[in-house]
């Protein structure tokens, strides 16, 4: 690379970071240091852990070994905030993160200050390419943990008894209130949602994997051939009303359209409908980000936080099934990854407009993550990343179902058609829905 166009990726990625790592902050506002420190549930982490954790990947896989004057800012923060790399120190159990009482949030907000100035010296002084490879990993490492962040406060207030909202629109900042409501003109704009239409595909021989320039995890590479037969994927997501209809026609109560593990799922945890909605007086209400609404108006809305076992029921039960990865990535790889991503601030999923048959199949991206009929394992030659980088993804390959797309409050320059989420099919926090495929 000549020095020009490695000090222009340089300068891209530095901005990157600050933007990151403002984002995180932002995304904070609204919450008290109380809700900070919330873990509802052994799979969500509070917000002040994602909060260190993104600055301990930083000062771990970056500063420590790439700015040779920098100085640890506390050396047990190098195990404490460790998530899961093994190869890398100790580290607590994932559930116990509540107890994190110390250190305090101004410490917290220290800690990422000092990583900050610190991450400010390495680009002043040429970081050399590997070190700008960390950064980039790092800035798409932070992303990740936004959306999570969003997902974990979701739950904790759900399980707060008075259900606060994480967002009213009178608690916005001008930037963001601009963004909403530009998103939410756009959602007006889109007339009703027409029934559930698919469209044909001819299948053969595909390349799947990411291509090109441009970031990506290792899980995504290598680009590799598969072969799809002929099939039809909807051209947008299972709606809440539709879901409704599934539940009232006893869908959580006919073995028959569950996978064995499903039902199982269905009877230990007495599943009726999805995580957030709840039954008073014979109406339904479903949490969300912006407080409870009635099922009423969310009809058109696509149906969220289900896990791979209710979505692979529903299939059943509508008579189509879930798209393989494969076949997902086939069709939006030719599609700009755009949707109701997290930069539209609508923070829930919106009602997609109604699609002719000339549409082609736009909504691909966005509003929820679309659970694949796909097992998450390496592709043919898959190949981790050296040292304790290697743990990021590969090892989590065995148990666990690929979604793709990306949800709304995924960052919308994270997503790609290549891009591949994976959870263990009883996962319902995060913002997981439907597409059919036959
Ligand atoms: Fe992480």
């Amino acid at each position: 690379m000549s020095s020009t166009a490695s000090l222009t990726l340089q300068t891209a990625l530095g901005a990157r970071f600050r933007g990151a790592r403002a984002r995180t902050m932002e995304l904070t506002e609204p919450l008290t240091p109380e809700d900070m420190m919330v873990q509802s549930c052994p799979e969500a982490s509070p917000a002040k852990w994602h909060m260190a954790h993104t600055t301990w990947f930083f000062e771990s896989f970056v500063l420590r070994e790439f700015l040779a004057d920098y100085r640890v800012f506390n050396p047990d923060f190098a195990w404490l905030f460790n998530s899961y790399y093994e190869s890398f120190s100790a580290f607590p159990e994932k559930r116990l993160r509540a107890s994190f009482s110390r250190p305090g949030i101004d410490e917290v907000l220290r800690y990422r200050e000092h990583v900050d100035d610190a991450m400010e010296r390495l680009f002043e002084r040429e970081p050399e390419p590997e070190a700008l490879r960390r950064i980039e990993l790092g800035v798409n490492h932070e992303e990740q943990h936004q959306e999570l962040l969003l997902t974990d406060v979701l739950n904790a207030f759900f399980t707060n008894p008075l259900r606060p909202k994480y967002r009213d629109q009178g608690t916005e900042g001008t930037r963001e209130k601009e963004c909403r409501e530009r998103g939410s003109k756009g959602a007006r704009e889109r007339a009703e949602t027409g029934p559930l239409g698919f469209t044909e595909f001819a299948g053969g021989l595909h390349e799947a994997g990411h291509a090109g320039g441009g970031f990506c995890f290792d899980n995504e590479l290598p680009r590799h051939r598969v072969w799809l037969e002929p099939y039809m994927l909807a051209n947008r997501l299972v709606t809440c009303g539709e879901y409704a209809e599934f539940m009232a026609d006893g869908g959580y109560r006919k073995p028959e359209l569950w996978l064995s593990a499903g039902w199982d799922a269905v009877k230990a945890n007495g599943w009726r409908a999805p995580l957030y909605w709840t039954e008073k007086d014979s109406a339904w209400n479903v949490f969300t980000l912006r407080g409870e609404i009635p099922l009423g108006q969310l009809e058109a809305t696509p149906v969220s936080q289900v896990s791979y076992y209710e979505a692979d029921a529903y299939a059943h039960w509508a008579g189509k099934r879930l798209p393989t990865e494969f076949e997902w990535e086939a069709a939006a790889e030719v599609q700009p990854a755009e949707g109701n991503l997290l930069d539209s601030w609508d923070l829930m999923p919106v009602p997609a407009k109604e699609l002719g048959q000339s549409a082609n199949h736009r909504h691909l991206y966005g509003d929820c993550w679309q659970w694949t009929a796909s097992a998450y394992l390496g592709y043919p030659g898959f190949k981790p990343l050296d040292g304790s980088l290697g743990e990021y993804n590969g090892k989590f390959m065995s148990g666990q179902m690929v979604l793709r797309g990306g949800s709304c409050v995924t960052p919308a320059r994270h997503i790609r058609s290549s891009y591949r989420n994976f959870f263990s099919p009883e996962t319902r926090w995060q913002f997981s829905g439907i597409r059919l495929a036959s």
